[in-house]
């Protein structure tokens, strides 16, 4: 593995793309203070070049190069939850490429917690990082624009073929849905804006910064950031997908199995006493256990040819809710290939 690191960033260093794991899902990353090497991003991901991305860094001391006028509650959130899923929006420094912004003068920066990634990030930064010796390395998650997340090297082959140059292999993520993202990007840092949940939830950050965030519906004005993960469709198989309810699950399977449907079904109950299915997938019943499964579960029925996934509904517990925002993403995107 020292071997992939030295040659992770060289090839990070020559402005090409080398994807890693992470807690939450696989980065498909270069360095962020190239332009050129963050426009191979997006032409890898067929990504539309106006989304921002997440700069990646090595530890909170590498901030200040970053972002400016860096509010108090940014440094709390950094010391209680970094390295972790938690990306902040702050004030982008004068150095940081628009390429990366998506021309917008903030930037999304977090601290990884895995340990591939974080030697990874830690190694750029010995060997002196990237242009002008910045050491954040740019990385959305390894996936077709709008598709399903890699949490497997697997599936960033499968995603990216010869687009990337070196996939470092760190097996399946543990999280399994992207960062939690907030918004401290207003002056002094109020009010934090919540745009996109994760493992990490609004009332753990109320417990470190007092405020509740707000969440995106209490926060459409003009100065609210753009996130590509707020759009309506996205996390999403090729297979048409719908999302119906525990108990009607018997009845709604039954009537699309006698019109000739070939079904796949996510469940996370136990369902006795179905029709028979095509392709049945079982994740825990609880999030974590969920969450770190969703997206392998999600690939495996989109592959296994069926006609419609399936997908048991959750819970409204507050515990749920990144899941939740997920599902309804994939669901809406479903189908369009
Ligand atoms: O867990 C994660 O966050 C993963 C791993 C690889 O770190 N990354 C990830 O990246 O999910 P991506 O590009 O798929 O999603 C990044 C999200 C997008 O929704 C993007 O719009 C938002 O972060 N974002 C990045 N910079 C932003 C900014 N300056 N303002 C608003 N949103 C930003
Ligand atoms: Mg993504």
């Amino acid at each position: 593995m020292t071997q992939d690191y030295s040659r992770a960033v060289q090839l990070l260093q020559a402005g090409e793309l080398v994807a890693f794991p992470t807690e939450t899902v696989y980065g498909l990353g270069a360095d962020a203070a190239n332009p050129e090497a963050v426009a191979k991003i997006f032409a890898a991901k067929g990504r539309p070049a106006d989304h921002p991305l997440i700069v990646h860094l090595p530890g909170a001391a590498h901030l200040d190069r970053w972002a400016r006028d860096i509010p108090a509650v940014a440094w709390e959130l950094a010391e209680a939850f970094w390295p972790g899923p938690l990306t902040l929006i702050l004030k982008r420094a004068p150095e940081v490429p628009y390429a990366v912004t998506g021309g917008q003068e903030t930037v999304g920066v977090r601290v990884p917690a895995h340990p591939i990634a974080l030697d990874l990030l830690r190694a750029y930064a010995q060997a002196g990082g990237g242009q002008n010796g910045l050491c954040g390395i740019a990385a959305p998650s390894a996936n077709r624009f709008g598709r399903i997340s890699p949490t497997d090297a697997a599936h960033v082959h499968e995603e990216l073929g010869d687009a990337v140059a070196l996939v470092l292999d760190g097996g399946p993520c543990t999280v399994g849905i992207e960062s939690t993202i907030i918004d401290l990007s207003r002056d002094d840092g109020f009010p934090p804006g919540l745009l996109r949940p994760g493992h990490i939830t609004p009332e753990q950050i109320e417990d470190v910064i007092g405020v509740l965030p707000e969440l995106p519906e209490e926060r459409q004005d003009s100065n609210t950031p753009r996130v590509s993960g707020s759009l309506d469709a996205h996390y999403a198989p090729l297979t048409p997908m719908r999302v119906v309810a525990t108990a009607q699950l018997p009845d709604v399977l039954r009537s699309l199995k006698e019109n000739g449907k070939c079904l796949g079904l996510l469940a996370h109950t136990r369902q006795p006493g179905l029709v028979p299915l095509h392709a049945l997938r079982q994740l825990p019943d609880e999030p974590e256990g969920y969450a770190r499964g969703l997206y392998a579960a999600l690939r495996e029925l989109d592959q296994a040819g069926n006609d419609l996934i399936v997908v048991e509904d959750i819970s409204r517990e507050p515990g749920w809710a990144a899941i939740a925002d997920r599902l309804r993403r994939a669901a809406c995107g479903s189908g369009v290939s």
